[in-house]
Order: structure tokens, then C-alpha cells, then sequence
């Protein structure tokens, strides 16, 4: 039997904290969406634990949509040029979006997403994600609610893969560089 924590170097955000996190962020955004209909709008594949926490912890009323978008281009890192492979099922005219994600890396996807999503003419449209690693950025995003800043090392767990693997992890770790060298 292997243990995949095996091939975390360290653990950086537990259980708990992510947890603990949420709940903080979702009395804020209780408060900033009280009387309205929220629409979250999850990004596939990552954001599917997130969703799954941050929607259960909301006490306002919330409908939940998917998107999968995925990005061109070789290599590991994200073209910008992004690819819808599922769109939404929901009319976003007059919605109050709140995209939901685990994390911003580069920026490049949300940045797209975002355009993409605001010509859809919603009422108000923001970001919630639970990871952020403000080193890597190249470009510039006005994030509204995020869980926590992480320096630029390659994390999984919590809906973060490395080759669609680790997913699962309850918490968010740093994967040991002789995984993926
Ligand atoms: C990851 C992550 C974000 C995006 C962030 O998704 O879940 O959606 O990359 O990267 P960026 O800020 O540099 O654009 P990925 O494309 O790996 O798909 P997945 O969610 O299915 O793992
Ligand atoms: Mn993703
Ligand atoms: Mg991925």
C-alpha cells in the first residue's frame, strides 16, 4: 500500500485551515450578497472541492453551474488562448455571478474567462478562489475574495492536480520534485 502524502514534501494548508477559511470568507460574502440570488459558476476539473465546501458553508440562497475550459497551446504553460470543452447550461442576462476556483496561477485563464463571461451582459460578476500565488502572475486581476496567497511552488490536493493525480488530498501540499522530474 502506498500512501500518496509520501510524495508531498510538506503539507502547506491543512484540512482545517481550508475549512476555518472558508467559513471567514463565507460570512464576508453572505453579508455582500445579502437579498440576492447567487449564481456560482465553478471551474472544472480543480474547483469541484471548493465548490462543493464554499456552497455547503453559504446559508444565502445559491445556484450552482459548471464550466470546463481547458488551455492551447504546448508545453506546461497556460497560452492564455483558452478552449471552452463545456459552456454553461444557465442565461447569465441579469445574473449575479460568482466564479468559483481553486486557484490563480497565472491569471491567463481567469483573465479569459472573465471577458468571456462579462459579453454574457450578467449584472455583476466576481471572482472567489481559494489559492492565489501572486509571484506568478502575468496578468493583472481584480480578485474579491481570496482564501490565501502561496508562494510560487507547484501544489496539489483539495482539487489541484499533477497529471490528473492527487486531487483527492484533504489538504493543499507541495509535490516533491522527484514526482514530476
Ligand atoms: C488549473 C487551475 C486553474 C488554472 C490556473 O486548471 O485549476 O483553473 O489552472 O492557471 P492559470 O492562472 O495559470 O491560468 P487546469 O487547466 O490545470 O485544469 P483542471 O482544473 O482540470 O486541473
Ligand atoms: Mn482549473
Ligand atoms: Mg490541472
Amino acid at each position: 500500500l502506498t500512501d500518496v502524502q509520501n510524495d508531498l514534501t510538506e503539507i502547506l494548508i491543512t484540512e482545517e485551515q481550508i475549512r476555518s477559511r472558508i467559513a471567514e470568507l463565507s460570512r464576508d460574502i453572505e453579508r455582500d450578497y445579502a437579498g440576492k440570488d447567487v449564481l456560482l459558476v465553478g471551474v472544472l476539473k480543480g474547483a469541484v472541492m471548493v465548490m462543493a465546501d464554499f456552497a455547503r458553508e453559504l446559508k444565502i440562497p445559491v445556484t450552482m453551474d459548471w464550466m470546463a475550459v481547458s488551455s492551447y497551446g504546448s508545453g506546461t504553460q497556460s497560452s492564455g488562448v483558452v478552449r471552452i470543452l463545456k459552456d454553461l447550461d444557465t442565461d447569465l442576462e441579469g445574473k449575479t455571478v460568482l466564479i468559483v476556483e481553486d486557484i490563480i496561477d497565472s491569471g491567463l485563464t481567469l483573465s479569459w474567462l472573465l471577458s468571456n463571461l462579462r459579453s454574457r451582459n450578467p449584472e455583476s460578476i466576481e471572482i472567489f478562489t481559494l489559492l492565489r500565488k501572486p509571484e506568478a502572475a502575468r496578468v493583472e486581476i481584480d480578485v474579491k475574495y481570496v482564501g490565501f496567497d502561496i508562494p510560487n511552488q507547484f501544489v496539489v490536493g483539495y482539487g489541484l492536480d499533477y497529471a490528473e493525480r492527487y486531487r483527492n488530498l484533504r489538504g493543499v501540499g507541495i509535490l516533491a520534485p522527484a514526482v514530476y522530474s
